[in-house]
Formats: C-alpha cells, sequence, structure tokens
C-alpha cells in the first residue's frame, strides 16, 4: 500500500490539487493494451504507462482515466473482469499500479479507473459458484439464471438481443451433466449480468470502490451505468420502449440508489489527504432530462456527452448540443470527440456523412475516407472542443491525429462484435491500434528494441508520420496543437470562468466569447476585466471569414489565409 501522504503537484504549479478539480480537467484515455508495451510481448501494460507519464505531464492532462486493468480473460479487452481487486498479470501487478498511482500523483496528475458493475466474467469465482450450486441457490441469484421456455425449456427465457449481436441468453449444463437454466448476458456469453437486487452484488462494489479509493485512486468511471437495473419479471422487449422506467433494463428508476451510495462513499473518503473523489457515468440516453438525473450532488459528478461525439460536423448541429449540454445545469459539462468504443474523429469528419452511432458502424465504414479533410476538421474540432466550459477528454492517439484502421485482417480482429455478428460489423479493433511513439517502422516503439512478439493488432506503415517523436519535431503537428491548447486552456483565466457566450456570427460560423469572470472554478484567479475575454470561432462554412478587428490572435488549428479564417479552421482570439 502507498503511504498515505498527500499527493505533491510539485513541478506542476498551476495543477488543481485540491477542490473541484474534474469540474474543467483534462483528462487522457488510456487504453492501457495499445499505450505502450514495456516487456515485450506487443501488449501495452503498466510498465509502458509509467514510463511515459512524462509525455502526458507534458502534453498538460490533469487526469488519466485507465481503461480496465484488472484480470480478465479478455473476451471484452478487459471489460470481463474476473478480480476486481487486482491486475491482469499481462499488465503488471498490483504493485506496478500502486506506484503508478504515486508517480502521477507526484507529477499532479489524478487516477481514474474503469469500474464494470453491469456484468462480470464467466471465469469470475462468484459466477463459477453460481454454476456448481445449481438452481434456486443463493449463488445464481447473483446473477440472471431462469429456466428455459419451450418443450425442454430449450428456448432462451425471454426475447432479449445481446448488444454484441445474438441472444442475451445462453444456456449452462448442470453438475449432472442435464442441460439446464440460462443466464442473462446483455453483452459476450463470457460477461453475465449480475443481478443488483441482490444484497451481495451491493456490498461486493461499495467495497471494490474503498479498495480502489483507500489506494489513492481519484475517480471512478463507470461501464454501462444506466444497464444495471432489471425489471425481475424480465418481460419480452417489442424494441419500441424509450429508456426509462417502462423499459426492462435501460435507465430503470432504481438504479439511482445505486449510485447514491457510491457517492456517499467517494464523499467520504474525499476527505483524505488524496482530495475529491469523482464518479463519471458512461451513460447513453437520448433523453437530456433522463441524463441529468444521474448528475448532482447526492449522485454522479458527471456523465459522457455522447450527443457532442455523435454529432456529425455541421454548425447548426453542433450549437444544439452545446446549448442542450449546457443547459444540463446540475453537473460541470464534459466534452468527448472519440474514445475505445467509436470510429477515430480523423476518419469520421473525413467521411461524406461525419455523424456517427454505434449502431451504424457498417454503414459508416462504407463511406470513402479523405483523411486530408477530416485532418483539418479534427485539428478545428480540437479548438472548438476545448474552448468549451466543462472537463474535456482526449482518448490517446487523438493527440497524434490517428485514424480509424479500416483494413485489419479479417483474422487478426479481436472485437467480439466482429465475431457475434458474423464479420457483419467490423467492430472497436480499428481505434485500438497500438501507439506509435518513434522510430520509421512499425512497431514504432510501441515495444522495446527486439521485442519478439509483434504489436497486437498491425500498425500502418503511413504511421511514421504520426509518432510522438515525428510530432514533437513540427510545429504544426497535430500534437503541437494539442500541446499548446491545452497548455492555454490550463493557464489563461479566460477559461476559468463557467459561463460562454454566444456571438454573431456568419452562417455556418460558431463564435462564442470565454471570460474569466463568474465562474465558479477557484483555480484561476478573476482577473476579469478588458483583455481577458477569448473568443473561439470556427469556420464551418465553405467560404473564408474574416476576424474581429480588435482581436488578436492566440491560436489556431490551420494557417490563416490573408487574415481570413479559412473553412474548417478554428481560431483563439484575445478581444480588447
Ligand atoms: C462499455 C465499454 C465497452 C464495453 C461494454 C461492455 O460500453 O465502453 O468497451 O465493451 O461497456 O462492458
Ligand atoms: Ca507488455
Amino acid at each position: 500500500m502507498p503511504s498515505a501522504t498527500a499527493p505533491s503537484d510539485s513541478g506542476r504549479p498551476d495543477s488543481p490539487s485540491s477542490g473541484s478539480w474534474w469540474r474543467r480537467a483534462a483528462i487522457y484515455q488510456l487504453y492501457v493494451r495499445s499505450f505502450a508495451d514495456g516487456n515485450g510481448d506487443g501488449i501495452g501494460d503498466l510498465a509502458g504507462a509509467r514510463a511515459h507519464l512524462a509525455h502526458l505531464a507534458a502534453l498538460g492532462i490533469d487526469a488519466i482515466w485507465f481503461n480496465p486493468w484488472y484480470p480478465s480473460p479478455m473476451a471484452d479487452a478487459g471489460y470481463d473482469i474476473s478480480d476486481y481487486r487486482s491486475i491482469e498479470p499481462v499488465f503488471g501487478t498490483l504493485a506496478d499500479a500502486d506506484a503508478l498511482i504515486a508517480e502521477a500523483h507526484g507529477l499532479g496528475i489524478k487516477i481514474i479507473i474503469d469500474v464494470v458493475p453491469n456484468h462480470s466474467s464467466d471465469q469470475h469465482p462468484w459466477f463459477a459458484a453460481a454454476l456448481a450450486a445449481g438452481p434456486d441457490s443463493v449463488e445464481r441469484s447473483r446473477f440472471w439464471f431462469r429456466p428455459g421456455r419451450g418443450i425442454n425449456g430449450s428456448l432462451p427465457p425471454n426475447n432479449w438481443q445481446s448488444i454484441f449481436g445474438g441472444p442475451a441468453w445462453t444456456r449452462v449444463t448442470e453438475a449432472d451433466g442435464s442441460p439446464g437454466e440460462w443466464y442473462l448476458h446483455l453483452f459476450a456469453p463470457e460477461q453475465p449480468d449480475y443481478n443488483w437486487g441482490s444484497p451481495d452484488v451491493r456490498r461486493e462494489f461499495e467495497d471494490v470502490l474503498r479498495f480502489w479509493f483507500s489506494r489513492g485512486v481519484d475517480g471512478i468511471r463507470i461501464d454501462s451505468a444506466a444497464l444495471l437495473s432489471k425489471d425481475a419479471a424480465l418481460p419480452d422487449v417489442s424494441g419500441s420502449e424509450p429508456p426509462g422506467p417502462a423499459h426492462p433494463y435501460t435507465d430503470r428508476d432504481d438504479v439511482h440508489s445505486i449510485y447514491q451510495a457510491w457517492r456517499a462513499i467517494a464523499d467520504e473518503y474525499s476527505a483524505d489527504n488524496y482530495g475529491e473523489r469523482m464518479l463519471i457515468g458512461e451513460v447513453w440516453l437520448p433523453d437530456a432530462a433522463r441524463l441529468t438525473r444521474y448528475v448532482g450532488p447526492g449522485e454522479l459528478h458527471t456523465v459522457f456527452n455522447f450527443p457532442y461525439l455523435d454529432c456529425p460536423w455541421d454548425a447548426d448541429a453542433l450549437r444544439r448540443v452545446i446549448d442542450e449540454t449546457l443547459a444540463l445545469a446540475a453537473a460541470p459539462a464534459t466534452w468527448v470527440l472519440s474514445n475505445h468504443d467509436v470510429d477515430r474523429v480523423v476518419s469520421r469528419y473525413g467521411r461524406p456523412d461525419t455523424a456517427f452511432s454505434l449502431d451504424r458502424r457498417p454503414y459508416f465504414h462504407s463511406l470513402p475516407v479523405d483523411l486530408a479533410l477530416g485532418t483539418r476538421r479534427a485539428r478545428a474540432a480540437a479548438l472548438l472542443t476545448m474552448a468549451l466550459p466543462g472537463s474535456v477528454y482526449v482518448y490517446q492517439g487523438e493527440e497524434l491525429g490517428l485514424w480509424e484502421v479500416q483494413d485489419i485482417p479479417d483474422e487478426l480482429r479481436q472485437d467480439p462484435i466482429w465475431a457475434r455478428t458474423l464479420g457483419a460489423d467490423p467492430g472497436r479493433d480499428g481505434c485500438r491500434v497500438p501507439l506509435p511513439w518513434s522510430g520509421t517502422e512499425p512497431p514504432f516503439s510501441f515495444s522495446p528494441a527486439g521485442a519478439a512478439a509483434e504489436p497486437w493488432l498491425p500498425q500502418p506503415k503511413e504511421w511514421r508520420d504520426l509518432t510522438v517523436a515525428a510530432e514533437s519535431a513540427h510545429a504544426d503537428s497535430m500534437l503541437s496543437l494539442y500541446r499548446e491548447a491545452l497548455r492555454i486552456r490550463r493557464s489563461d483565466p479566460a477559461f476559468a470562468g463557467t459561463p460562454l457566450t454566444w456571438r454573431q456570427s456568419p452562417e455556418d460560423v460558431l463564435a462564442f466569447d470565454r471570460d474569466a469572470g463568474g465562474g465558479q472554478d477557484t483555480r484561476l484567479p478573476d482577473t476579469g476585466g478588458p483583455g481577458t475575454t477569448l473568443r473561439c470561432v470556427a469556420n464551418l462554412s465553405s467560404v473564408p471569414v474574416s476576424l474581429p478587428e480588435n482581436a488578436s490572435v492566440l491560436l489556431t488549428s490551420g494557417p490563416l489565409d490573408g487574415g481570413l479564417l479559412p473553412p474548417d479552421t478554428t481560431a483563439w482570439l484575445r478581444i480588447g
């Protein structure tokens, strides 16, 4: 165990050491399998992450969210957890995690981990015990076991479908060898759903939270947070029920009591030397009013902003999502352009249809991609996103402008979505390809020199131009843009205020001001007054536009053209 000394912010004078650090943090999503491989087996690990913490500090982020790092059979890349209180041996040890937390804290970086409470792994001791104990046992009551329908129970208990394709039920063989009950899995069969009506499940997860908070973890990302509560009658779905109280497993009202209990635990730990603990929910809900029920002083601190992620590169649509997000006054906004489940932003914005939706990945992959256009827009989107009030998430590789790798050979694909849809949906491997660090050939120093194994997914050879080393050498690279934008965002008083004021602008141009005054953020001085307003102007039209006369340019996502802001370009300006 690390000793409970106060984390030091040395070297990061402007780092949020206490108070509501999560309100406007820049959070780097670190997908550990693909970040950096310390031991040469072709799979990223904690040693690799530790070796590159200085890179993240230099990038200017405030916190890291780690995708699941626990022991896992990896049926869903770690979202099938067999032990919630340890580290996957391929990634390292608990001692490595403790050291990583301490080292990150030493750099002023907070650590957020992923907790997966909706489902387990079929290799978890509880599931093994449930199989062994048989029907009507306490062990089975922690999951959803039911007899089948039809002759000899040979049909699933209801018509629910797995989110990964195929039925949401799998039949077990009982200890005596007979065909037995079925168990529910909203995702892969290797991910049995917990029954949150079981007091054992509630106690267990509250204890898991305490385990990690007491090791100094600063935040928890809650996986599939709207799915935990199920209608115990397990009725068929028609497919037309909206999420909410009438839906048998999405966004049911009693899910909130779980998070209210978790918030009390987070608040309890916030009084220790490590400072405020935060909870962020992965909640995909179309209805803003339902979404807002998850956040507030008694529940989650924030939720991910998926409507923003899904939004097309279109000025009116973006403005609508921004306004709707900011209207959810119960919690600070979060801004997310990409994550490990969706197509990379450079590819999305380079397609003729720039929206995204998890349900329509095959369609989006069928469209042509203009990478130069997508990259220009991704740069403009980065500055737009980082100018918005709230916290911002950066998914690893986004800062390098990596694209979605759509041509992974079928036999190398790992995502269960690919197999369970029989190849109809290519799945998420294309955004999970290991990072290029330096050099001119794969593995681009993802693995150490002389490593025996190749990276677990192949890297495009063209990424030689997108390595951290190559981009560090160029002032006009995506990495240089992210570094500079994050530096200004964390040090300029204009970003401390919470409000945003829209300004008049030509058609298909977004323009808004941020001011130092009036914010709730105590991180930066309220130095309001003349010369402290930041204006963000994003040109999504097809013609260059002029910039205000009383403005000086702080940063642009691309070169100006004779003083004009070209299409698909964003500028940060100092007004007055
Ligand atoms: C979440 C994760 C995703 C995972 C799923 C099941 O949506 O982000 O990667 O496959 O939950 O745990
Ligand atoms: Ca490794």
